[in-house]
């Protein structure tokens, strides 16, 4: 039931998208900047759309998926667009109940915390997501010269959802899970990295041109857990999906400092890094992590929060970072985690103007 790999056609040329050529540790002509949660709630013209239509609903309308992300690129000037969907959306399509509460975030209705909800969740059909793939399609005629990131949850974050009922600070039922049943705990991240391949490989056989596989919370492990308990899990998506297409692999997490090497060997080609590890710090890390392997590629990391500091503040920052950055063997700028609700949208679009001129290759 899975779809089928995307033939070479469906991928768009894009040989000097600075995205890409950064991506692969390459020169590009300018440094390239994205932001997580560049579409959503800081854009007036997203509040518009979005108006009457509940988030999980938005996610499985084409037309809206495809002009929610398209907004941010036409704004600022971006150099990549990132699907608009959610990381629980596959799972919500696959018929787990969950909504998306404003302000709260996902919330499951009943959580997964035994071996029977593990054995009754159900894994995601290509068919189900359709209405994204179609959005996909709509997408990469008209974005031009801009690339398209998907994305999907990794198994640690979405099992922490639906462990937990919803967010949590400690993600205390989750770690008891883990430790205490550790092969229901696997059974989980199993079937749940099924659905995360399927739905990255709809996204690839729809022409998406780089993939993005988030795990904001794995920062809240050690480093021996995350390796015996997560880790084993991501390489498995990163593998299969390195088998069909050859496009550029990111790994993000929040507060993942210690995880940063451990990340990266999951098979990812970009490390997202937030504002708590200086840049060139993190390339230190990745590189005593893997001496042998060819030089980091990191993205990130401004501190959302420096957005409302002001722009003399905002400038700084930037210029520090770029500079940071020069110690890796490719950059991507972005901030440290996703767009805050309240931000400014015209200084996020002062940003991406400062970015390209600070970082022009002459
Ligand atoms: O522009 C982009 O980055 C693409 C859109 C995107 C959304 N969610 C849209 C969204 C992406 C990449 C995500 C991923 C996501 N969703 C993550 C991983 C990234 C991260 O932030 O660490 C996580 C943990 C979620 C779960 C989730 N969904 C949360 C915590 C929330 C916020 C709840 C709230 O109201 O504060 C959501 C809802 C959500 N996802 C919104 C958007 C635009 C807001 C809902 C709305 O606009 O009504």
């Amino acid at each position: 039931n899975s779809a089928n790999p995307a033939p070479a056609s469906a991928r768009r040329n894009l040989a000097d998208a600075p995205l890409l050529v950064a991506a692969r540790g390459g020169t590009p002509r300018h440094t390239p900047v994205w932001f997580m949660r560049q579409a959503g709630r800081s854009l007036p013209e997203y509040r518009k759309l979005r108006e009457g239509v509940p988030m999980l609903q938005a996610c499985l309308t084409s037309e809206l998926v495809s002009e929610i992300t398209l907004q941010p690129v036409r704004r600022h000037g971006v150099d990549a667009a990132i699907l608009f969907s959610d990381i629980v959306l596959p799972l919500y399509a696959a018929g787990v109940g969950l909504d998306i509460v404003a302000g709260t975030g996902p919330v499951v209705s009943s959580p997964v915390r035994t071996p029977a909800d593990v054995a009754a969740l159900p894994t995601l059909d290509a068919a189900q997501v359709e209405p994204v793939a179609d959005a996909i399609g709509l997408l990469v005629r008209e974005l031009g010269p801009t690339p398209l990131i998907g994305f999907a949850g990794a198994p640690f974050t979405l099992a922490s959802y639906l462990v937990e009922g919803g967010p949590s600070r400690n993600h205390e039922r989750t770690k008891a899970l883990m430790h205490s049943d550790p092969q229901t705990w696997h059974a989980l991240l199993d079937r749940l990295a099924d659905t995360t391949l399927e739905f990255l490989k709809v996204q690839l056989a729809a022409g998406v041109d780089a993939i993005q596989l988030f795990d904001s919370w794995a920062g809240a492990l050690s480093l021996r857990d995350y390796r015996e308990f997560v880790l084993p899990h991501s390489r498995r998506i990163f593998a299969s999906v390195a088998e069909i297409a050859d496009v550029p692999k990111i790994h993000f997490g929040v507060g993942t400092g210690e995880l940063l090497g451990a990340m990266r060997s999951a098979g990812a080609d970009v490390v997202g890094v937030d504002w708590r590890v200086p840049l060139d710090e993190a390339a230190t890390r990745l590189r005593a992590a893997e001496p042998e392997a060819a030089a980091p590629v990191v993205q990130g990391n401004l501190d959302p929060a420096v957005l409302f500091a002001g722009w003399d503040a905002i400038e700084r920052e930037v210029h520090r970072i770029l500079g940071e950055g020069q110690a890796a063997g490719g950059h991507i700028f972005n901030l440290g985690h996703g767009v805050l609700p309240s931000t400014d949208p015209e200084v996020l679009t002062r940003v991406v103007e400062l970015v390209h001129t600070a970082s022009k290759q002459q």
